[in-house]
C-alpha cells in the first residue's frame, strides 16, 4: 500500500512537472503555542507555531498536499477557503459536512489542485472557534506559461494584510460560554493585522507592523478579512485604493479611498506610492450594521516611505504616523457603494436559463425558553439565539459527516433531504414581523440539485431581531452577483434590473442589512457543499444550510473516492 501511495506521489509530481505545475508538500502542525497579546499570554492553537499560520504561495494548475497532525486538545478541520475542490469534497475540511473531525493525536493529509483560480484566498480552521487563531493566506499567482497579472500597472511590491480578531481570553471559552448561556458571545477585545493590534491598543505598539515602501512604487495589498464576526472598513491614510481583484477572480479596476470586506472576504488592490515621504496609517475598524454591541476599536500597521524621516530621539524612535480616515461604523451607504462598484472584467457566461429558483429567508430568531432568565436563557428577554435560513436552523451532525453518510449510502440519522426552497410562509420579511415568526424548527437538512443545474438563490435578510449584513459563503462554487437591493425582493420588477453581463464573481457575499442579493451558479461540482453565514457567531446558531449535488455521467463527473486517511467519526 505505502508503495502503491509513494507511486500515485511520483506520478503526481511528474505529471505536473510536464505541465510545468508544481505540488507544494507541507506539514501543519496544529499544536498550542504561547502569543502575547495585549498585555497577556495565551495558549493559543496555532500551526507550527505561527501566529497567523504559514502563507501557501501557488501558481495556478499547482497542486497542494497538506499534512494536519493534530497535536491540540480540540477536535480539527482545516478548510482551503475558496478553492473549487472539483469533484473533490474530501478536501473541503467543514468539520461534519465533509468530513469527521481530526482527534487529538491523528492527522489527515488534504490533496488538491488549483484549476483556473488566481488571486487572494485563504485557509482556516473549521471546526468551532478554533479559526480565531488557526489561519492564514493561500496566494494563487498566474501559471509560469502566462505569468503576468491582468492589472493596468504592474506592482513592484506585494503586501499580504490578514484581518483578524482578538479575544483576551481563550475563544474556545467564549463560545462554550454563549453556547450555554444563549446569549450572544463575548465581543473581541482587539483587530489585527497579521496578528498584530497596533499602535492604539494597550502593549502593542512595539510590535506595530511597517511595511518598507519606496516614493513611486507600485504595491499590491492582497486583503484578507480573516475576523470572526466583524465586516470591517479598510483603508491606508491619503492614499487611493485600486481594486483589481476580490475572492480570487479579477474585477474591472476602480479606484476608492475605503474597502468594506465581510469574514471570508478577500480584496486586492494596487496602491502607488505617491505621497510626500512620510509614515502612513493603514488601518481597519467595524462595519457594525446590526443593532448589537461589537468591537469599536481600530488595527493599524505602518506603510512606511524607505525615504521617510525618521525621528531618533531618546525614548521616541518612530516618526508619528498619518491616520487614516475610516466611514463610520454604521455608514451602509459606503459599504453598498463600494460592493456596487464591483464588476467582472469583461462580459461573462451567466446562467440564464434557471432550472432551480430559490428563495432563502436569512437572519436571525430567538427560542422562548420555558423557563425564561434561568442560566441557559440569558438571550434577549430570557430566550435563547438562535438563526435559520429558511426557518431551518442548522444543527451540525455528530455522529458521521453528511458527505460520507452520502458516500456510503447511510443517510438515516445525520441528515434529510428535505431543505425548502422557499420559507414555509410569505411575510413581510424587512417589515416588522409578529414574534410569532422568530423562532425556527431545528434540523440537518441539506437541498439536492441535479448536476449541471442552473441555481439562481435568493438571498433575503430578514428584520427578526436586527437586520443585519450577513456574509454568505458558498463552499464548492464560485458564483455570480447577479442583482441587490434594499427590502423584500420583487421578482416582477427587480429580475429586470439585474446585471446579466459583467456580474462580479465570488465566493462570498453579504446581505444588504434589510434588503437582498442574488446569486446564479452551475452545479458542475458534485458533493455536499456547506453554505453558511461567514459571521461564526451565526453558523452555531444555525445560519447555514448544505447543497447536495448529485453526480453526472460517468468518471468525470462523479465525486472521487475518498482518500484511505479520511477521519472516521
Ligand atoms: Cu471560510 Cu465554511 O468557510
Amino acid at each position: 500500500m505505502e508503495q502503491l501511495r509513494s507511486f500515485f506521489v511520483f506520478l503526481a509530481v511528474f505529471l505536473a512537472s510536464l505541465v510545468n505545475a508544481e505540488v507544494h508538500f507541507h506539514e501543519f502542525v496544529i499544536q498550542e503555542t504561547p502569543v502575547k497579546r495585549l498585555c497577556r499570554v495565551h495558549n493559543s492553537i496555532t500551526v507550527n507555531g505561527q501566529f497567523p499560520g504559514p502563507t501557501l504561495e501557488v501558481r495556478n494548475g499547482d497542486s497542494l498536499v497538506i499534512t494536519a497532525i493534530n497535536k491540540a486538545r480540540y477536535n480539527i478541520t482545516l478548510h482551503w477557503h475558496g478553492i473549487r475542490q472539483m469533484r473533490n469534497p474530501w478536501a473541503d475540511g467543514p468539520e461534519y459536512i465533509t468530513q469527521c473531525p481530526i482527534q487529538p493525536g491523528g492527522s489527515y493529509t488534504y490533496k488538491f489542485t488549483i484549476e483556473d483560480q488566481e488571486g487572494t484566498l485563504w485557509w482556516h480552521a473549521h471546526s468551532r472557534w478554533l479559526r480565531a487563531t488557526v489561519y492564514g493566506a493561500l496566494i494563487i499567482r498566474p501559471p509560469l506559461s502566462s505569468p503576468h497579472y491582468p492589472f493596468p500597472v504592474i506592482p513592484k511590491r506585494e503586501i499580504t494584510l490578514l484581518l483578524g480578531e482578538w479575544w483576551d481570553r481563550n475563544p474556545m471559552d467564549v463560545l462554550n460560554l454563549a453556547q450555554f448561556t444563549g446569549a450572544a458571545p463575548n465581543i473581541s477585545d482587539a483587530f489585527t493585522i497579521n496578528g498584530q493590534p497596533g499602535d492604539l491598543y494597550r502593549c502593542s505598539s512595539q510590535e506595530t507592523l511597517r511595511f518598507l515602501v519606496g516614493s513611486g512604487e507600485i504595491v499590491l495589498l492582497r486583503v484578507i478579512n480573516s475576523a470572526l464576526n466583524q465586516e470591517l472598513f479598510f483603508g491606508v491614510a491619503n492614499h487611493k485604493l485600486t481594486v483589481v481583484a476580490a475572492d480570487a477572480s479579477y474585477t474591472k479596476p476602480f479606484s476608492t479611498n475605503v474597502i468594506m470586506l465581510g469574514p471570508g472576504q478577500t480584496t486586492d488592490v494596487l496602491l502607488t506610492a505617491d505621497q510626500p515621504p512620510a509614515h502612513y496609517y493603514m488601518a481597519a475598524h467595524a462595519y457594525n450594521s446590526a443593532n448589537a454591541a461589537f468591537d469599536n476599536t481600530t488595527t493599524t500597521a505602518i506603510l512606511k516611505y524607505k525615504d521617510a524621516s525618521c525621528v531618533t530621539l531618546q525614548g521616541k524612535s518612530q516618526a508619528q504616523a498619518i491616520p487614516a480616515q475610516l466611514p463610520g461604523f454604521n455608514d451602509t451607504a459606503t459599504a453598498a457603494a463600494f460592493t456596487a462598484q464591483m464588476k467582472s472584467p469583461s462580459k461573462v457566461k451567466v446562467p440564464l436559463e434557471i432550472d432551480e429558483n430559490l428563495f432563502f429567508t436569512v437572519g436571525l430568531g430567538l427560542f422562548n425558553c420555558p423557563t425564561p432568565n434561568t442560566q441557559r436563557c440569558q438571550g434577549p428577554n430570557g430566550t435563547r439565539f438562535t438563526a435559520s435560513i429558511n426557518n431551518v436552523s442548522f444543527v451540525f451532525p455528530k455522529q458521521n459527516s453528511i458527505m460520507q453518510a452520502y458516500y456510503q449510502g447511510t443517510p438515516a440519522g445525520v441528515f434529510t433531504t428535505d431543505f425548502p426552497p422557499t420559507p414555509p410562509v410569505t411575510f413581510d420579511y424587512t417589515g416588522n414581523v409578529s414574534r410569532g415568526l422568530w423562532q425556527p424548527t431545528r434540523g440537518t437538512k441539506a437541498y439536492k440539485l441535479k448536476f449541471n443545474s442552473k441555481v439562481q438563490i435568493i438571498l433575503q435578510d430578514t428584520s427578526i431581531v436586527t437586520t443585519e449584513n450577513h456574509p454568505m459563503h458558498l463552499h464548492g462554487y464560485e458564483f455570480y452577483v447577479v442583482g441587490t437591493g434594499v427590502g423584500n425582493f420583487n421578482p416582477n420588477t427587480d429580475t429586470a434590473s439585474f446585471n446579466l453581463i459583467d456580474p462580479p464573481r465570488r465566493n462570498t457575499i453579504g446581505t444588504p442589512p434589510g434588503g437582498w442579493v442574488a446569486i446564479r451558479f452551475v452545479a458542475n461540482n458534485p458533493g455536499a457543499w456547506l453554505m453558511h453565514c461567514h459571521i461564526d457567531s451565526h453558523i452555531f446558531w444555525g445560519l447555514a444550510m448544505v447543497f447536495l449535488v448529485e453526480n453526472g455521467e460517468g468518471h468525470l463527473q462523479s465525486v472521487q473516492s475518498p482518500p484511505l486517511d479520511l477521519p472516521q467519526c
